[in-house]
């Protein structure tokens, strides 16, 4: 019998695509998530898909005692995959006393409750952000961490707090440093549905499924072979596999913390990721060149070659395979979740 997993933030993106993957292979699930930024929708599609059905709590972190009522409820409980919190560059930078303490009170509570439990695993959603500007590319585990906003800071802080939890209390926790996540989930029924888009290929895709006007490139001037910036994006679906393989290293190894980053090792510019997106969408995306986004780096690209070595996972999509579900996801959602 497996464990039964807590995912905090299930409904969201990345939550909701993983809590899909945790019920295919056989675990139970219960999900609490705020629907600050998530739709409960995507837990519905989620049972659908799976034909599986799975247990929602909504429930924010800053309440404590919600959290202690859950995990009473559900005894089962031995490991924690902790997505929820505010994820937004810009928003954190406008508003830095609400990411700290919705990042990191509601963490806290969240390990205090645990610890109350004698809950001691955990896999933590963390974020290529906290390198900051890398000094060499592409970026691995070593690197110092550097954040430039809020919302990175509340990640590194985290990631901090979560080391000093291990040592204290002898937990096994994996982080997981996201690169950047897209694409959606074959079927086009879970995907990334953000009231605004931040990011780049969600705007692409919503420029070109008529919600948007143009797609603006944030600069074309970079040191990059074509001006435009580089990322390492991974697939979501891939990302929620990689969670899989840290809940298995967290069985292997209960104890200590274990550190990697999770992307494909390759990097795209803007104008090929809307070339990719070009070449699937049967219209035409209206493009301009702007200035550059402040904070913006030239180039990210993980080093994820620890993940494969140590928990036998690798990215199996290509930017083909993720711009293609994204739009898959969008053509069939016009309005994400919402009905319009
Ligand atoms: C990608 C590239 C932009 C939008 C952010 C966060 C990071 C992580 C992932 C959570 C860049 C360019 C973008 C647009 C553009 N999130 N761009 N036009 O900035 O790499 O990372 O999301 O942890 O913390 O900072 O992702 O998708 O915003 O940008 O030209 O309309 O696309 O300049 O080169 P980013 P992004």
């Amino acid at each position: 019998m497996l464990n039964t997993i807590l995912v905090t933030g299930g409904a969201g993106y990345i939550g909701s695509h993983t809590t899909l993957c945790l019920l295919e292979k056989g675990y139970e699930v219960v999900v609490i998530d705020n629907l600050a930024n998530a739709s409960k929708e995507s837990l519905k599609r989620v049972e659908k898909l799976t034909g599986k059905k799975l247990t929602f709590f909504e429930v924010d972190l800053l309440h404590e005692t919600d959290i202690h009522k859950v995990l009473s409820c559900h005894p089962n409980i031995r490991q924690v995959i902790h997505f929820a919190g505010l994820k937004a560059v810009g928003e954190s930078t406008d508003d830095p006393l609400r990411y700290y303490h919705n990042n990191l009170t509601g963490t806290l509570h969240l390990l205090r409750a645990l610890e109350s439990t004698n809950i001691r695993q955990m896999v933590f959603s963390s974020s290529a952000t906290v390198y900051g500007y890398p000094t060499t590319i592409p970026v691995n585990e070593h690197a110092p961490i550097q954040p430039t906003n809020p919302y990175g800071h509340t990640k590194a802080m985290i990631e901090q707090i979560i080391l000093d939890t291990i040592a204290a209390y002898n937990w096994g926790v994996v982080i997981l440093r996201y690169f950047n996540p897209v694409g959606a989930h074959a079927s086009g029924e879970i995907g990334e549905d953000p009231a605004y888009p931040n990011n780049l290929l969600p705007y692409i895709t919503q420029v070109a499924a008529g919600v948007r006007e143009k797609v603006t490139i944030f600069g074309d001037d970079y040191p990059t072979p074509d001006g435009s910036g580089v990322r390492d994006y991974i697939h979501v679906v891939d990302l929620a596999h990689a969670h899989i393989a840290a809940l298995g290293a967290l069985d292997k190894q209960p104890t200590g913390a274990q550190l990697y980053n999770v992307g494909t090792g390759k990097g795209y510019s803007v104008k090929e990721v809307l070339e990719a997106t070009q070449a699937v969408v049967d219209r035409p995306i209206p493009v301009e060149v702007g200035p550059r986004r402040a904070g913006d780096v030239a180039e990210l690209t993980s080093d994820p070659s620890r993940a494969h070595a140590a928990l036998g996972w690798n990215a199996k999509h290509d930017l083909k395979e993720m711009v293609r579900s994204a739009w898959h996801w969008q053509s069939k959602n016009p309005h994400g979740y919402r009905k319009q």
